[in-house]
């Protein structure tokens, strides 16, 4: 008999305690943006993204005349070049550019589940890119959700289980998350953007007038990358 592959949802960074990821591939996600924002970018030819957990962490990069991007509780870093917008990512001036990030949970998230094997970027944008990397690899994926704060959102919950419904067939789970996630999915998958409508932070985004954001995060497949953390950096899994 074929051994499936495993899968969980990790469904806040504040419960990776809870997971192994020592030889597992982490899928980190952050919907609304920052994972968002890093695939745009990549996708958009940016040579590599540098996730970094502190603003001043972003601000050392300064000197090398790297771009500096983020945002705190969703607004632009004071000083940074840019915020944490995909279209920003997507600027013709930043190809082949370094943009250095710090956003308040996304880049968190990578941050803490830096034991994993592989890390990888994902979001609605290149889900299938995802999923396929995924089926074609042999080790077992915990999809880490980045959440606000600590607690529970929907846009990534909702994430992880259109993940799941893709890869379903080559994995086995014991995860409750994991069925919660894919009965998120299963709910809001023929109009994702209402079914988000009363979420924490589409509420947030909506209050700083970043509408198009929302919008654009989740349309799918608009980019055909897998982008990877190799050392410090984001860059493109060349298959
Ligand atoms: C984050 O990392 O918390 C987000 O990407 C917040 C945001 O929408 O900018």
């Amino acid at each position: 008999m074929i051994q499936k592959k495993s899968v969980e949802v990790c469904l806040s960074p504040d419960l990776l305690h809870l997971y192994q990821l020592e030889g597992k591939i982490a899928v980190i996600v952050d919907i609304l943006r920052a994972t968002s924002c890093m695939v745009a970018g990549i996708g958009s030819g940016v040579a590599r993204v540098i996730p970094v957990a502190k603003v001043e962490y972003a601000l050392a990069y300064r000197p090398q005349g790297y771009i500096l991007a983020g945002e705190r509780n969703g607004e632009q870093v004071e000083g940074f070049d840019i915020g944490n917008s995909p279209f920003e990512y997507m600027k013709p001036e930043f190809l082949d550019k370094t943009i250095v990030t710090t956003t308040t949970n996304g880049t968190q998230a990578i941050s803490k589940s830096q034991d994993a094997d592989q890390i990888i970027i994902g979001s609605f944008l290149n889900i299938s890119s995802i999923s396929d990397y995924l089926t074609g690899s042999e080790k077992d994926v915990v999809i880490v959700c980045a959440g606000w704060k600590g607690r529970v959102n929907l846009e990534d919950s909702l994430f992880a289980g259109a993940l799941y419904d893709r890869i379903l067939d080559g994995y086995e789970s014991e995860d409750d998350s994991v069925l919660v996630s894919q009965a998120i999915y299963r709910e809001a998958k023929h109009d994702k953007l209402k079914f988000l409508q009363q979420s924490s932070h589409v509420l947030r985004l909506r209050r700083l007038n970043i509408g198009n954001d929302i919008e654009f995060c989740m349309r799918e497949d608009e980019f055909d990358v897998v982008p990877y953390l190799k050392g410090k950096e984001i860059i493109k899994i060349t298959i």
